[in-house]
Parts: structure tokens; C-alpha cells; sequence
């Protein structure tokens, strides 16, 4: 079954305020509903430029100079206040320190938080949260203090206050930067889990090759505003351009290749970008 689109962006061209080149140029891309999509780039390539561009903080926050259409579920963002797109596109930052209020006792108390600003009525919050803290692993931690949980726990609660707002599309900027590799791994296993059973659209940006490789359905490269790579996450985190896109790509991949040209490693076969495909590969 084909899934409906659910972000459609057409020819977006974006330069800030103040600024001569633009962040993002003649951008066209579509992602249907439940996919996972990694976004992957150098320093500077615009990806965050696009989580805002999602999240509407492009054109409504940062103003600038924008061409071009983006439509989330039907809605054209830039004609969309930004009080109503509060329950479309949730955007998680890379700091949790920056998304938990500093104003709540408990963890249940940060997510009802957003609900309770959303105007949510009483009786539909708890199973809201419920599920919630159930999705992102904290319903044991919920009667806790947000400054008495690990990075990977507060980075889990910034999602869970996120995903009780129900947003259907769910944009991360480098979510995992700041958390260790279990820590990593519990939040791309979170979304995948989301995009897999829920239908939410993932839009990530990561560095973390491996668990982009593991978890995305596909990866979409930039490089200085452009879109230069979309496909399956093994095409394009093979292709030897990643280098000179600023990407590079995972051990495997660079083992392989490795191996390869000192003739040790066989030349028939796919590079593999994770563990398991390592192990085909090598065997
Ligand atoms: N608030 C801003 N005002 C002016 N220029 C900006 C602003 N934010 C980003 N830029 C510029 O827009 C371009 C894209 O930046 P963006 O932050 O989207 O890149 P990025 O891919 O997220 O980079 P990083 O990997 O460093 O997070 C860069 O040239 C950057 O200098
Ligand atoms: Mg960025």
C-alpha cells in the first residue's frame, strides 16, 4: 500500500536575514507518512535550516528571504501560524537541557506540561502521557525528577513531551549528540518503533552513521544547501562522495574498503554499512 505524502517541499530556496548565500537552495523533496528519513551533511550544509523550515521557526521566527512551498500534512507552513502547528511538527533539539521547563517536580508533570499549554482537557491527558512515558521507556521514572535522570533519560523525556502532543511528523536535530552509545541507541530505537507502528514521519538529523544505517528507511544528503543524495541508507552511505560531502562513512564501510584495496576483502560484494552486513560480508 502506497503511504499518503506527508511533507512535500517545493523548490525551497532559504537565505537568513542579513545573510548573502542562501542556507537552503531549490530544495524539492517528498516523504510519505511513517517513514523514517535520515538527514545527513557537512557542517554548515543546512540541515537544521530544514528541521526549521519543517517546524515553521523558517519563515515565522528567523523571517529571511524564502522561495518556494512547504506543505506538512496538507499545511502550507509559512501561511500556518505557528500556534497551529504546534500538534502537526514536533522538533526535538540536540541539548535536553534546553526543552526540560526547569519548572515541573517530575517527569510526568514536563509532559503534561505542553498538554496543558495545548489546552488538552484533563481527562484526555493521562492516557496521553501514559503512552507517552510508555513509548520512550519512562513510565518507571515518571514520579522523578527531570534533574535526576541520566542524559539519555532527559533526551527521552524532551521526546516524550514532544510525542504526547500527538505531532505527526516529528523533526529531531542531532538528538543524540550529547548521550552515550546506550543512550543513542534507546532513542533510535524509539523512533524507529514510532515510524514503524504509530505512521509518525521522522525526519533526523544525525552523525550517528550506524544507528542511521540500522533504523532509517532512507537517508537524504545535503552539501552547501542542496540536496545531493536521497535513496535506501546503503547506496548512499556507501557512495565515495560521502567524503567529500563531509560524511564520511561507518568502520564497516571503511574496513571493507580497506580491505578491498589491499586485495583481502572480496570486490563482488555489496559495502556493508552495519555490524550484521559486516559479518556477510567478511564471511
Ligand atoms: N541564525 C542564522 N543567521 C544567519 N545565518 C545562519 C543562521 N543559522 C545558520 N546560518 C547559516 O546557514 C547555513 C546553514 O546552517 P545550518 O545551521 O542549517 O547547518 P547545519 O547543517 O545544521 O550545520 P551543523 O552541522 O553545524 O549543525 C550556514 O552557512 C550557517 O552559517
Ligand atoms: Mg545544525
Amino acid at each position: 500500500m502506497k503511504r499518503p505524502t506527508v511533507i512535500a517541499i517545493e523548490h525551497l530556496t532559504y537565505t537568513y536575514p542579513a545573510t548573502e548565500r542562501p542556507a537552503l537552495r531549490d530544495l524539492s523533496l517528498t516523504i510519505p507518512a511513517g517513514q523514517f528519513c535520515a538527514v545527513l551533511g557537512a557542517n554548515g550544509a543546512g540541515k537544521s535550516t530544514l528541521c526549521y523550515a519543517l517546524a515553521g521557526f523558517v519563515p515565522h521566527f528567523y523571517r529571511g528571504r524564502m522561495e518556494g512551498r512547504v506543505m506538512v500534512a496538507g499545511h502550507d507552513i509559512a501561511a500556518t501560524p505557528p500556534s497551529a502547528l504546534v500538534g502537526l511538527v514536533g522538533l526535538v533539539f540536540a541539548n535536553p537541557f534546553n526543552q526540560i521547563t526547569g519548572a515541573c517536580y517530575t517527569v510526568r508533570e514536563e509532559v503534561a506540561f505542553g498538554l496543558e499549554n495545548l489546552g488538552v482537557p484533563p481527562a484526555e491527558m493521562e492516557p496521553r502521557i501514559a503512552q507517552a512515558l510508555a513509548v520512550t521507556g519512562l513510565t518507571d521514572l515518571a514520579d522523578r525528577s527531570p534533574f535526576a535522570l541520566s542524559g539519555g533519560q532527559q533526551q527521552r523525556l524532551a521526546l516524550a513531551a514532544v510525542l504526547a502532543m500527538q505531532p505527526q511528523v516529528l523533526v529531531l536535530d542531532e538528538p543524540t549528540s550529547q548521550l552515550d552509545p546506550a543512550g543513542t541507541r534507546e532513542v533510535f530505537a524509539v523512533l524507529g518503533a514510532l515510524a514503524a507502528r504509530h505512521h509518525t514521519t521522522v525526519v533526523l538529523v544525525s552523525q550517528a552513521l550506524e544507528w542511521v544505517a540500522t533504523y532509517a528507511d532512507r537517508v537524504i544528503v545535503l552539501a552547501e544547501g542542496r540536496l545531493v543524495a536521497d535513496g535506501a541508507p546503503t547506496d548512499v552511505l556507501t557512495r565515495p562522495e560521502m567524503e567529500t560531502w563531509g560524511v564520511g562513512a561507518t568502520r564497516y564501510t571503511q574496513a571493507a574498503r580497506r580491505g578491498q584495496a589491499q586485495g583481502l576483502a572480496p570486490t563482488d560484494r555489496p559495502l556493508p554499512v552495519t555490524l550484521p552486513q559486516a559479518v556477510a560480508f567478511w564471511s
